[in-house]
């Protein structure tokens, strides 16, 4: 039975790729810091018969992040890690010229920090598992949007720090996966008042990424759209 580690797994993509992998018979463990809305998803991942894991924590904390990677890889493999918790910062979105620095770093914290944290604790089941990394981006990684400077330069780091392990471990495959907009609290977030309901359903987007992990794609950054087809 394959095992799947997702950050951020009590809402948005992270719930829709946990309960689609246990579809398919995966083994998931995943966090967030709301334990009732972690639960929730604990009782449909227990419904789809998967033997799977919900710990309630912050994936700043490191002992919340060894035993994310202990539960994960009691049975001596590891097949995925998926850093996909995230946080917007401060909204509305405020520009450089007054973005508050403690909230940057807190906003490093959670995006940048944590996910190559988890991936050094993962690491040797990793390897030994010839296991698969994938970080969530965004277009606002490349693009320089108004307001999205301190976010998009938290994915931006993420997105380096992925593509130079890829390199740095060949034996692993390391993906950058792009979901495009999705209709989630984050989505909404960025845009308070904002009738979002033209973007697509989270469940919508995870057959991409599963398209993407099916494939023999070489580790790199993609985009969700370039999957679609295929998906
Ligand atoms: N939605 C979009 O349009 C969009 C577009 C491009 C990229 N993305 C990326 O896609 C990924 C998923 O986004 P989403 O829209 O699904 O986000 P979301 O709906 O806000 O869900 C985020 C998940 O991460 C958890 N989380 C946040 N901070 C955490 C922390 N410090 N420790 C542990 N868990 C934490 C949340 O639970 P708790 O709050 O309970 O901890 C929740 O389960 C993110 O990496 C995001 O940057 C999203």
């Amino acid at each position: 039975m394959p095992v799947a580690l997702i950050t951020g797994g009590s809402r948005g993509f992270g719930r829709a790729l946990a309960i689609d992998l246990a579809t398919d018979g995966w083994r998931v463990v995943i966090d967030g810091r709301d334990p009732a809305a972690l639960q929730e998803v604990g009782g449909w991942l227990a419904t789809l018969g998967a033997r799977s894991t919900v710990i309630a924590g912050d994936v700043t904390s490191p002992t919340h992040r060894r035993a994310l990677v202990d539960a994960a890889s009691e049975t001596g493999s590891l097949d995925l890690v998926v850093n996909n918790a995230s946080t917007l910062g401060p909204t509305p979105l405020p520009p450089l010229d007054r973005y508050p620095l403690d909230e940057l770093r807190r906003l490093y914290e959670v995006n940048v920090v944590a996910p190559l944290a988890l991936v050094q604790e993962a690491l040797p089941v990793l390897r030994s598992s010839g296991g698969t990394v994938v970080s969530l981006s965004s277009d606002a990684a490349v693009e320089g949007y108004e307001g999205w400077g301190g976010y998009g330069s938290s994915k931006a780091a993420t997105d380096l720090l992925h593509r130079t392990l890829a390199v740095e471990e060949p034996a692993l495959r390391v993906y950058q996966f792009d979901p495009g907009d999705m209709r989630t609290s984050m989505h909404q977030a960025a845009f308070p008042g904002e009738d979002i309901s033209d973007r697509p359903e989270p469940e919508s987007v995870v057959p991409a990424l599963r398209a993407l992990l099916a494939s023999d794609a070489p580790s790199g950054r993609y985009r969700a759209e370039a999957w679609a087809v295929s998906a």
